[in-house]
């Protein structure tokens, strides 16, 4: 049974992560700083504001999830947690140090997931005295609007515990759960990105115009929006970093980032987040 849900790292993907657990469970949010989970708190509240707006939760109910969350600013406060997502920065080092810091804290049979988009689930839990405890949960970004969760369990994850979770998240909060081997990219991200990067490839052969990708992409397959939009919307400096972690695991040609995108980054071009990359933002 997961009734309390310890969230580390209080950043874009760990504040939404602590919202829709909310949902079904008491939240312990942990950040470095009391500005860091103010921060955090603060966009919860947007979200949550904006989600009473839609009509999609009563305003008692978003109160009600606000008042489960405590906010808090070391990871002894996670010592009754039954599982814990870590969303802290994408470095082995502090994901490995954080969850050999939590095997001394939480109960032995809490399970320790992470939220990260390009490391091994195995190499974290590397950093862990209990590594059969060790999954990886990745959300979407944001958490509260994509409902899917990619779940992991590494070759010594405990199937039971992985069960548990993947019930957790259907059954409990209603969330949709796929389930990847221990592989770069897991499933969205393996497909999506050699996608993503041949749109750039064929604007950089010169074979269409950014517009006509984008729109062939949306009107002849029915996407929502066109490949090049939507690298913006990620921001390309994150786009080469998912990619260079999947060339290194693949040595796969699809997986390299094309020198157009690294020298949009080089110069500042990340896209919607800069205010341009593939489109100009500034005037809209
Ligand atoms: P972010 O930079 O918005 O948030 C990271 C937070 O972690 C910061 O508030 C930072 O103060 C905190 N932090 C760093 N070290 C910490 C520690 N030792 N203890 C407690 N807090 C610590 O980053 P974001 O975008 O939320 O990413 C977090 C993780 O989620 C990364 O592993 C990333 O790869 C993964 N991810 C990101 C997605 C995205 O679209 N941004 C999508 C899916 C996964």
């Amino acid at each position: 049974m997961i009734r309390t849900v310890g969230v580390v790292g209080a950043g874009q993907m760990g504040s939404g992560i602590a919202e829709v657990c909310a949902a079904g469970a008491d939240v312990v949010l942990v950040d470095l700083d009391r500005a860091a989970v103010d921060a955090g708190l603060q966009r919860i509240r947007r979200s949550l504001d904006g989600a009473v707006r839609r009509g999609r939760v009563t305003e008692e109910e978003a109160a009600a999830r606000l008042g489960r969350i405590a906010p808090a600013t070391d990871v002894t406060a996670l010592a009754g947690a039954n599982l814990v997502i870590e969303a802290v920065v994408e470095s082995l080092q502090v994901k490995q140090d954080l969850f050999g810091r939590l095997g001394d804290i939480v109960a032995p049979t809490a399970v320790l997931a992470s939220n990260t988009s390009s490391l091994p689930i195995a190499a974290i839990g590397r950093g862990s005295t209990h590594p059969e405890r060790v999954l990886g949960l990745h959300f979407f970004n944001p958490p509260p609007a994509l409902d899917l969760v990619e779940l992991t369990p590494t070759l010594v994850t405990d199937p039971a515990l992985a069960d548990a979770v993947q019930g957790f998240f259907t059954d409990g909060l209603g969330r949709t759960v796929i389930r990847s081997q221990d592989r770069a990219g897991f499933i969205v991200n393996a497909l999506l990105v050699p996608y993503l990067l041949s749109a750039v490839r064929m604007l950089e052969n010169g074979i269409a115009t950014r517009e006509d990708i984008d729109t062939g992409m949306q009107r002849g397959c029915g996407h929502p929006m066109g490949p090049l939009r939507l690298l913006d919307l990620i921001g390309l400096d994150t786009m080469v970093f998912v990619a260079d972690g999947l060339y290194a695991e693949w040595r796969d040609p699809a997986a390299s980032a094309p020198a157009m995108l690294r020298r949009m980054v080089d110069a500042g071009l990340l896209g919607r987040k800069s205010g341009r990359g593939f489109y100009d933002y500034t005037e809209h």
